[in-house]
């Protein structure tokens, strides 16, 4: 069978793989890499032949799944026949321009300007930028050097004013691998190799209540939470604080969805000390949960909302940084500019595939399939929790995640050694081996992560049910 165009075998593909191929977040020493070679629908394929059910899209990110390559391929080919390139440095073109729209059409409130980027990480570094300029935009402020950065000196009166630049995020959350991106990024084993990092981020409790106390009610965490928010805030000098980023639903650590109240309470804090809020969607956002945004779902209310993946469901490589008109407002002046671009912002034939995808999305419906499907998906991944090591599943939409434990009764985790046996030695290959992709992940404790393409029905989350249930109880067999 034909692996690639040029129809490399799959021993060749291997053997090219190990002498050139670097792979990302991968212990090269151990490596032969599963190649895959093609997909459709939920489903993918390896050289040999072999079928997988993907129930983590890709990277929770082919929203659409695998079977739109034609009328996506069609739709860049028309456009690189019209115009392969241009850029939207000063210059605009039609893609960009409709596609801004669309994404404007589409996010909550008054969300209506649009900054495209060339990913994640990108539009994560690009929020933060933008947070920074926009209060010496909208204030004046400008550099006065050998001066403290909390307190330069204002423009226009002279009057010391306040510089913003430091953030706040939260712990284990992922957000990305450039300098700025990965300061955000709440994952300290990541941060650590690249210190020193992009001062200054503080990174606050995430809404990871299945370790807190079981008598505290969920208006005593909302308040712990927000209590917490409020003290870093102010140690930090609200004065200097421009942006609080955070996910709506938090992916690593497995699914963490806020309790009542919180965003509301986060919403006023930033109000009050005037920071920006922005809600990274770069997995939430287009239709993971159900909604073109999280932030809708949650009345989260954010300034400014960062997405990828899902915006070309993967098809392209192409992110965004949407901006309420006010984050806005400072960069109309006659004398003001957002600093800031890079070449492939915007790129025309990326910018024609997410407007197929989002085309597609519609005219699939996809976000009433979703939310149509959700209860279905919960109540079949809850049959394992008769497994005696699946001590939560926990997310909405299609978003979740199980957590393993010790000891259900008492919700005892495991240890460092333990989950390296457990999660790389036994689930994540074993998962593979019985044509299983999700992910087995410790990023905070022990999970196992399922996010399937939008189009996945009751028999794909039988299948993966099945399968999960069958290797974790093998799993715990291995470790009880
Ligand atoms: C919430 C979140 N933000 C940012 C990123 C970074 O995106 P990228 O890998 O496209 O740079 C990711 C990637 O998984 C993510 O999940």
């Amino acid at each position: 069978m034909s692996t690639t165009q040029s129809a490399t075998s799959a021993d060749e593909l291997r053997r090219m793989a190990n002498e050139h191929l670097w792979l990302h977040f991968t212990n090269m020493a151990a490596q032969k890499p599963p190649i895959i070679v093609r997909g459709d629908g939920c489903y993918l394929e390896d050289a040999d032949g072999k079928r997988y059910l993907d129930a983590l899209a890709g990277l929770f990110s082919v929203n659409i799944g695998y079977g739109f390559g034609e009328e996506i391929g069609q739709a860049a080919l028309d456009q690189m026949r019209e115009l392969p390139f241009y850029t939207n440095w000063t210059y605009a073109h039609p893609r960009a321009i409709e596609l801004a729209s669309e994404i404007a059409s589409l996010a909550p409130g008054d969300l209506n300007r649009v900054f495209f980027v060339s990913g994640g990480s990108e539009a994560v570094e690009s929020a933060w930028k933008l947070a920074r300029q926009y209060y010496q935009a909208r204030d004046g402020v400008h550099e006065a050097a050998g001066v403290d950065p909390g307190h330069r000196i204002s423009a226009q009166d002279g009057s010391r004013g306040s510089h913003k630049y430091k953030a706040i995020a939260r712990t284990v959350a992922y957000h990305g691998t450039t300098f700025g991106a990965l300061s955000i990024n709440g994952i300290k084993e990541l941060r650590t190799p690249f210190e020193p990092l992009v001062p200054e981020v503080r990174h606050v409790s995430n809404t990871n209540r299945y370790h807190r106390p079981p008598e505290e009610t969920e208006e005593a965490f909302t308040a712990f939470l927000l209590d917490e928010l409020e003290r870093t805030i102010e140690e930090m000098d609200p004065a200097t604080v421009c942006l609080i980023h955070m996910e709506p639903i938090q992916n690593a650590g497995g699914s963490f969805i806020a309790p009542a109240g919180y965003w509301q309470g986060v919403r006023a804090l930033c109000d009050k000390y005037d920071i920006l809020l922005s809600a990274d969607e770069v997995i939430t956002g287009f239709g993971r949960v159900g909604h073109w945004f999280a932030s809708e779902r949650y009345d989260i209310r954010p300034d400014i909302i960062t997405c990828a993946k899902g915006l070309s469901s993967s098809y392209a490589a192409i992110g965004a940084v949407v901006a309420t008109d006010r984050v806005m407002q400072p960069f109309l002046e006659p004398s003001s500019m957002y600093t800031h671009g890079i070449t492939f912002g915007g790129h025309p034939v990326m910018s024609a595939i997410a407007l197929k995808n989002i085309e597609i999305m519609k005219r699939e419906r996809i976000m009433e399939h979703v939310l149509s499907n959700e209860a279905a998906f919960r109540s079949t991944l809850e049959q394992l929790l008769d497994l005696p090591i699946v001590g939560d599943v926990r997310g909405t939409g299609y978003f979740y995640a199980l957590e393993l434990v010790r000891n259900k009764e008492t919700r005892e985790t495991f240890t460092d050694e333990e989950c390296d046996t457990l999660l790389r030695g036994f689930l994540s290959p074993r998962l593979f081996e019985r044509g299983l992709i999700c992910r087995a992940d410790d990023r905070g404790d022990p999970v196992v992560q399922i996010s399937p393409p939008l189009i996945a029905t009751q028999a794909e989350f039988d299948e993966m049910t099945g399968i999960l249930g069958e290797t974790l109880a093998e799993a715990w067999e291995q470790v009880k």
